[in-house]
This record gives C-alpha cells, structure tokens and sequence, in this order.
C-alpha cells in the first residue's frame, strides 16, 4: 500500500502514479464526508503554519479550512509579516517553525526556496505554488476531470492554452503524464514549457501510454480534446513591463466559444482562477484602459458557460489539499 507519511509535496516529479492515485481516492473520500457531514476531525492536537510571499485566495482558505476541519491550528504569515526572507534565512526559519508546527505550507518565487525549507524543517512541507510549480492545483484539477469523465479518465486529453512556460502548464504536463493522459500545450513558440520538464515528463508519458506535445497550431491542438485549460497570461512575481509583449503573443490563443466547439461537446473548461475574463476588478480594469481588451485568457461566454467547470475545481483544491495533509501528517 501507499504510505506518505511524514513526506514533503514539493513536486508532482517526486510522487508515483499510484500515490497521485492514492491521494485523489482520498480526497474524494473527503469530500463525500464532508457533503454527508460526518466529522474527520483526525489530525486534533496538531498544528500547520502557512507562509505566503504572495497573494492568494484558493490555496490560503484550501489550508485554512481544510486543516480546521480535521482538528488542526492554523498560522498565517503574510507576505510582510514575518522574519523569513528579510531578517532570517530559509533555512533557520525552517527550524524554529518545525520545532513549533506539525507542517509548513509555502507559497512564494523560487523553487529552491521550498525545497530548502522541506530539507530544514524535519516536518511536512506542502508547496503551495512557486514560479516553477503549482503541484496541489493540479490534483484538484484531475479530480475535477475525473468527476466529469466518470472516473475514467486515461487516454483522455487535455489541452492547455497560452502562457505554456508557466507553473500551472508545468505541473499539468507531470501530472497528465503519470496518469496517462494525453498532454497538449498550445501557444507560442516562445512560451513553451523549459527543455529539462519536457525531457522528465517524456519518458513517464511513454510507460504510461499517453503522448505529450507542443503546438502552436489551436485547430490541431484542440480538436477533439476533452479538456480546455488555460490560466493567466502573466503570472505573479512577473515584471509588467511583460504585459504589452505577452498580450500581443498569447491573443491567438483566448479560449473563446470556437475553440471550444472545436472540442468534443462533452468537454470542459478548466482555470486555476483567478481569472482575467471581464473587467469587474482593478487590474482588470487597468490592463482594459491600458491595452482596449475586455478579455485576457478566456471570453467571458466560455468562462460563463455549462462547459465551464472552474468553480467545482476551485471547491476541489479544498477537498485535494486536505487529502495531502492527512496523507503526510497521519
Ligand atoms: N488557484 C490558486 O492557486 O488560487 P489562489 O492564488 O487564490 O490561491
Ligand atoms: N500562473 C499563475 C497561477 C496562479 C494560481 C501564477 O503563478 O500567478
């Protein structure tokens, strides 16, 4: 049997096909417990703390509720609000927060950063997004397939649309290459996933039957998928000078109601969120006066749409982030 106690989740990379399983039949365990409210309360007595260098709204409250829920404290530290960083080392704050918490989640730039806190920390740490990786979004992500493909979810594929270098598409290829899901990343040559990434995900998608590949092409991309994926087309931490360059490459590649007829008629579409499809927030509303576009990644018809099954997803990074916890805390 699986067993992931005491192990850090830094990386899809370092998990087994059958431990990504694992934690997906668990999380769906937990969410049928938590739909039937019948109590888990299993981990009482512990606490986690949260560190976050940057903004969130889904991993945070994922954390936070999720740890409530099975009994745990909870700490968070914003992104100004403690030594790490500034007056203290990653690697000393990791030791003065192991010896007081049970887990540590961490959001912020640098991979190497998370993984420094995981080697110093003698307890679990979760990452929970760095500019290389996103590795908890993506189990949330596959439990949201799963729940519309009937748990049948090998030789299906997925396609992700734009900024194809970032975290999210990243993690996406690991994580559709150890379940045997067929990967498709469609953008612009420029924004490709790195070298090294694709060469890791190669030779997993081939034990595991299922193909990766990179197209500039939408039509080729995304006929016949069975899931439409994209996020934003600047991610945290990026300079704006990007915004101007990145809006005029990645403007082929919005998934509109086209591209999702180009699809099957049983596809959905899938976003991290927080998504850039109307102008309803300042930055929205900022990069609309600046650029004239209303719409980033996503038309809002398709954001809006039955297809869309974004905010099932959003609920999953609950149920999918408790599972981690317990798998490595129990
Ligand atoms: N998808 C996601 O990680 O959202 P937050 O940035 O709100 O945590
Ligand atoms: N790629 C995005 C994901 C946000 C959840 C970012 O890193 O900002």
């Amino acid at each position: 049997g699986v067993n992931l106690s005491g192990r850090n989740f830094l990386r899809l990379l370092d998990f087994s096909t059958e431990e990504i399983d694992y934690l997906l039949k668990l999380s769906k365990n937990f969410k049928d417990m938590k739909r039937a409210g019948v109590p888990h309360r299993y981990l009482e007595g512990k606490n986690i703390v949260l560190l976050f260098q940057k903004t969130s709204t889904r991993t945070r409250c994922a954390f936070e509720v999720g740890a409530m829920d099975l009994g745990m404290g909870v700490t968070y530290l914003d992104p100004g609000s403690s030594q790490m960083g500034k007056k203290e080392s990653i690697e000393d704050t990791a030791r003065v927060l192991g010896r007081f918490y049970d887990g540590i989640e961490f959001r912020g730039f640098a991979q190497t950063d998370v993984e420094d806190l995981g080697a110093n920390a003698g307890v679990p740490v979760w990452n929970g997004l760095t500019t290389e990786w996103h590795p908890t979004q993506m189990l949330a992500d596959i439990l949201t397939v799963q729940e519309n493909f009937n748990y049948d979810i090998k030789g299906r594929t997925l396609v992700f649309m734009g900024d194809c270098k970032n975290n999210v598409a990243r993690s996406l290829m690991v994580i559709c290459s150890k379940l045997g899901m067929n990967f498709v990343a469609c953008g612009p040559k420029d924004d490709m996933p790195a070298d090294d990434v694709l060469e890791a995900c190669k030779p997993i998608a081939a034990e595991n039957g299922c193909t990766i590949t990179l197209t500039e092409d939408v039509k080729e991309a995304c006929t016949g998928a069975d899931v439409i994926y994209t996020d934003v087309w600047v991610s945290m931490g990026e300079p704006d000078e990007v915004w101007a360059e990145r809006i005029e490459r990645l403007k082929a590649y919005r998934v509109t109601k086209e591209v999702m007829a180009m699809a099957k008629p049983e596809a959905i579409f899938l976003h991290c969120l927080p998504a850039f499809h109307d102008t309803n927030t300042t930055i929205g509303a900022e990069k609309a006066e600046q650029f004239g576009i209303t719409e980033m990644e996503v038309e809002d018809e398709v954001f809006e749409s039955k297809q869309s099954k974004v905010f099932d997803e959003a609920e999953n990074r609950m149920h999918t982030i408790k599972a981690v916890m317990y798998a490595t805390l129990k």
